[in-house]
């Protein structure tokens, strides 16, 4: 039997088995967050439940006349026109559409918004029960921009969606609704369920389009699409076929020859993962540009000190503008060339919000020079520890869920979802990045070197590299880099997010030795009450403002992650799915404080 031949059928086959057992669900519903300008606007709502319009009408306290028919495959939906108003719903701002609804026996909250309102009433957290006799009020969740000529629709993404088939249906642009839904990770991947804020032109779109390269690559993916098409599975069929062409491209066919039951194991490990079209990227992926040193040297006043904002075991790095965007500039002798042509090649080909972009280099006289997107926000590091020395507000403990989050998909990103298989091989809090939203990007892949996806995990570094306080003992002993080399180091990272504490802290009683967080967490697990020993040691900048549970959850993630045995710490598309979960839960345990200033992080404002 020619494996070749059938292997993607059995992809495909599979796909949805695993996606049953282990997709988390995380529902991504974000308010859209008021503008001073517009305290209410009309705005549309998406209605897919197979309603008759005066049930519609009932349903939404709407006439008929603003509902209109709007055909989806074989089935008639609707656009509702609503009266969206800016307000603060349980301490959480934002453009809402209120509906009283008058429960039933047996009703329940998720099922009513599902079922009866397409998924688009807004959850608090806090209370959702739904009793019979007491009228609830639901508050859909609508949005309202100032474009004239456009309109926003709030639409539940369905089954076989791709956002350009949504924006082919609704008269709308990608970029437009990428723009209003800044959760989107990677511009192609959406999911059933997941709530889109849609521009709809209300003239229709402008006939000219954008010659632009953004243009063109989804002229690519439609024509990838239609030539598929017809499945269910069909977005996930392209990621397939993309990655069977890169496979065939760079292995030898017999080479790529496994059990099926290996086979299997590695699809799991591969798309389990629920952002897993992420590989997507790789239609993008564009060369890096290469600068001239006269660029450079005017992007960095001429290489003036004053501009340095950091030095580095490689070299320094400067503050520079190119055109309009500010950039970092790392300036490094080329003596270690080959370092440096290892970052450019994995930089290169990374793209993941999660991730600092590499945007090009120059090499010069005696040196390279590595051009990034400037992240303006400083380290992790910074935001850690003595935050007010360096001009933060500490962090909130949703903040720091949310960078805890950030961080491990950016390096699950490069362990599973680029073409070979990296490992970081310094993961720390100084080479984690903050953006002005506090979103955290993770940065500095000099030491990355590549890892065949053929070989099995183990890769022998040919020295030691790393960070003392960060490093597993299998790094030490034997000098082995593995993926889960990053993953204890991320063990590490979290601890400090708990703790505030550095990786190596000066014992009190014997100052000349050095105490590891390591030991800090692996001590609170071994006492009887663990969760009274881990508020000890919890960071005092969150001042008692925290949810116990999810701290100890994340602290469990953490001595998972550092666990003695490489084979015992979790991959970080499991660290992701925990650390999702805690998200989720911090913002709700947020919410319930009812936006109490100082506590609320800001975080999510920006939506
Ligand atoms: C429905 O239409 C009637 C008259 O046509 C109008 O008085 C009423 O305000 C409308 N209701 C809504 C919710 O638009
Ligand atoms: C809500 O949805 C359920 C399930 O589809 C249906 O039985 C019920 O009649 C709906 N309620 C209203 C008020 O339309
Ligand atoms: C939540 O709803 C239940 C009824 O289902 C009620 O008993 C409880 O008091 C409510 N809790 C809050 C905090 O409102
Ligand atoms: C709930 O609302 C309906 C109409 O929408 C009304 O007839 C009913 O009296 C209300 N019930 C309560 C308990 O307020």
């Amino acid at each position: 039997m020619d494996f070749q031949i059938c292997s993607p059928l059995f992809h495909i086959l599979l796909l949805p088995i695993f996606f049953m057992k282990s997709c988390v669900s995380e529902t991504q519903m974000y308010p859209f967050t008021c503008s001073e300008k517009i305290q209410s606007c009309s705005a549309l709502l998406y209605q897919h439940n197979g309603y008759q319009v005066d049930n519609v009408a009932s349903l939404y306290s709407v006439n008929a006349s603003a509902i209109k028919p709007i055909p989806y495959a074989d089935r008639q939906d609707y656009l509702v026109s609503v009266n969206c108003l800016c307000q603060n719903v349980d301490g959480t701002q934002g453009y809402f559409y209120d509906v009283v609804y008058e429960p039933k026996h047996g009703d329940i909250f998720y099922e009513v918004s599902n079922q009866n309102f397409s998924g688009q009433v807004w959850s608090t957290g806090v209370n959702t029960s739904l009793n019979v006799g007491e009228n609830k009020t639901l508050h859909l969740l609508c949005g309202c921009v100032e474009i004239d000529s456009q309109v926003v629709l709030t639409y539940t993404v369905q089954p076989t969606d791709t956002l350009s088939s949504i924006a082919n249906q609704l008269s709308a642009q990608v970029d437009g609704i990428e723009k209003l839904n800044t959760y989107l990770k990677t511009p192609d991947f959406i999911k059933e369920g997941w709530l889109l804020y849609v521009p709809m032109e209300k003239y229709g779109l402008p006939s000219s389009e954008k010659g632009t390269k953004k243009a063109h690559k989804w002229i690519l993916l439609i024509g990838i699409l239609s030539s598929v098409t017809l499945l269910s599975v069909c977005s996930l069929a392209i990621i397939l076929v993309g990655r069977k062409r890169r496979q065939s491209k760079n292995e030898d066919p017999k080479s790529s020859l496994k059990t099926s039951s290996a086979r299997a194991h590695s699809l799991q490990r591969q798309y389990t993962q629920k952002e897993l079209t992420q590989d997507i990227t790789v239609f993008e992926s564009e060369k890096p540009s290469f600068f001239s040193i006269e660029e450079i040297a005017e992007a960095t006043g001429d290489f003036d000190e004053t501009q340095i904002i950091g030095r580095g075991g490689y070299g320094s790095v400067y503050h520079g503008v190119m055109g309009e965007k500010e950039v970092a500039i790392k300036k490094m002798r080329s003596n270690n060339s080959k370092e440096f042509l290892a970052e450019i090649k994995v930089l290169c080909k990374i793209h993941h919000n999660n991730v600092v972009e590499l945007m090009g280099y120059a090499s010069g006289d005696d040196h390279l020079y590595l051009v990034y997107v400037y992240i303006p926000n400083g380290s992790l590091s910074d935001h850690l520890h003595d935050p007010l020395m360096k001009g933060h507000q500490p962090l909130s403990w949703s903040a720091r869920a949310q960078i805890a989050l950030d961080a491990a998909r950016g390096i699950e990103y490069i362990h599973d979802h680029t073409k070979s298989r990296y490992v970081h091989r310094d993961i720390k809090t100084t080479n984690i990045l903050l953006d002005e939203g506090l979103r955290a990007k993770v940065a500095d892949f000099g030491l990355a070197k590549l890892v065949g996806r053929t070989n099995e995990d183990e890769f022998i570094a040919t020295r030691l590299v790393g960070t003392p306080g960060y490093l597993p003992p299998e790094s030490v002993k034997e000098m082995q880099v593995t993926t889960k080399t990053d993953v204890f180091a991320f063990g590490v990272v979290l601890a400090e997010l708990i703790t505030g504490q550095r990786a190596l802290i000066r014992d009190n009683q014997e100052p000349n030795k050095m105490k590891s967080l390591i030991t800090v967490v692996n001590n609170i697990f071994n006492e009887e009450d663990a969760a009274s020993a881990l508020q000890v040691i919890v960071d005092g900048n969150l001042k008692d403002n925290y949810p116990p549970e999810d701290v100890y959850k994340m602290a469990e993630i953490a001595q998972w992650c550092l666990s003695e045995e490489a084979v015992d710490r979790p991959e970080m598309r499991e660290v992701v799915i925990a650390l999702a979960r805690i998200r989720m839960s911090s913002i709700e345990w947020e919410a319930s404080l009812g936006g109490s200033s100082q506590i609320f992080s800001g975080v999510f404002s920006g939506r």
